[in-house]
């Protein structure tokens, strides 16, 4: 990777669900030098739950409110002004269509008005870039086997370079945070489920149930469908104000954390033995935050295993920039007519 002057700093705005977001990374993706000189998030999931899940036009509304706010703030913490930017980046999907609409407007209106060139960001490829913010970053070397487990997905990748990737797998039904949260409220825990289960499962017996453990063959695909329908099930036998609510969490996510274990493990096997041989895994996206997902991921693979520290596991602006940062320095620009994408996938 090349550079003409010794920093970029980026400006990123993040709105593709239920937290505005907005950061100031210098060198998101250089080894080593990345620095974040801010990374502001208002989050809205008070305010999501009382509905038990995100409610899209109450998402987007909330955001239009607080952007502009958002965005001053990161910019004072940065202690930058527009004028030492050298590009602004902003999500353009997957993720809810009036959300991402208010971030890519902003962002418009910004590189415009402040003749600053506009990078539309994959919200997936923020994710991994997320490994990119950590003190791992001298280390990473390609290809690496991501795993990116959030509320919307659950995919296997085996990264090869910067921007490149070999999809192995992903899920067939639910993402992992999803079935999380879907548990979560099964089991009368506060939104979002997946830190709920995670407290709850600290005080609970993981062998209590034995939850099903989806195979879906020998690829690398996952299905966490018919393991929230058997915590349901589970759930049924008991009175509602005498469940076992502990006891289910531990072992609902001992049964995903099982599962996706076993499917890194095995991806990292199969290529470990053949070309391009993987020599790390990286684990991202809000999931990636569990505790026990973390210890036991750690302690079954073999090669090394990283993760974000736990706010940049969830969204975040930091990450975005990180990913805008090696394509800015490839030259890469997006026109001021780019349009949001709310499935938008990664290869
Ligand atoms: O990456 P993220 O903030 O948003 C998406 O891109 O979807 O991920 C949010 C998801 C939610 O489903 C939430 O329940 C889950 O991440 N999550 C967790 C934990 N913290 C957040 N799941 C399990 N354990 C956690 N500690
Ligand atoms: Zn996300």
């Amino acid at each position: 990777m090349s550079q003409d002057k010794p920093f970029t700093r980026i400006l990123a705005i993040e709105t593709s669900c239920d937290e505005t977001a907005a950061a100031v990374v210098e060198n998101g993706a250089a080894a080593p030098g990345a620095v974040i000189l801010s990374n502001v998030i208002a989050s809205q999931t008070d305010l999501h739950a009382q509905y038990g899940g995100v409610f899209p036009e109450v998402a987007s509304r909330k955001h239009i409110e607080v952007i502009y706010a958002v965005i001053n703030r990161a910019m004072n913490e940065a202690h930058l002004g527009y004028d030492d930017l050298d590009c602004i980046a902003v999500t353009r999907g997957p993720g809810l269509v009036g959300s991402l609409l208010v971030g890519m407007n902003v962002a418009k209106g910004l590189a415009l008005g402040r003749r600053k060139p506009l990078l539309g960001i994959n919200h997936i490829e923020g994710h991994i870039y997320s490994l990119w913010l950590t003190e791992h970053a001298p280390d990473i070397r390609f290809p690496v086997l991501t795993l990116v487990v959030s509320g919307g997905h659950t995919e296997l990748y085996l990264m090869t370079d910067h921007g490149r990737y070999q999809h192995l797998g992903g899920t067939l039904d639910d993402a992992a945070g999803e079935a999380f949260d879907k548990v979560g409220r099964l089991l009368g825990l506060p939104y979002p489920g997946g830190p709920s289960i995670d407290r709850a499962a600290r005080n609970g017996n993981p062998h209590a149930y034995k939850f099903p453990r989806a195979v879906v063959d020998d690829s690398f695909n996952f299905s966490f469908s018919g393991l929230k329908t058997a915590v349901l099930r589970a759930t049924k036998r008991y009175e509602p104000d005498r469940l076992p609510v502990n006891d289910l969490a531990a072992s609902f996510q001992a049964a995903v954390v099982d599962v996706l274990v076993r499917k890194t493990a095995q991806a990292a096997q199969t290529h470990a033995v053949g070309a391009p041989m993987a020599t790390a895994v990286h684990i991202a996206g809000g999931v990636s935050a569990n505790s026990l997902l973390r210890q036991e991921m750690s302690a079954q693979l073999e090669l090394p295993v990283r993760y974000p520290p736990p706010i940049l596991c969830t969204d975040n602006a930091a990450m975005i920039a990180a990913a805008a940062h090696w394509r800015f320095l490839q030259g890469e620009r997006s026109s001021l007519d780019l349009d949001v994408a709310p499935t938008l996938p990664l290869i």
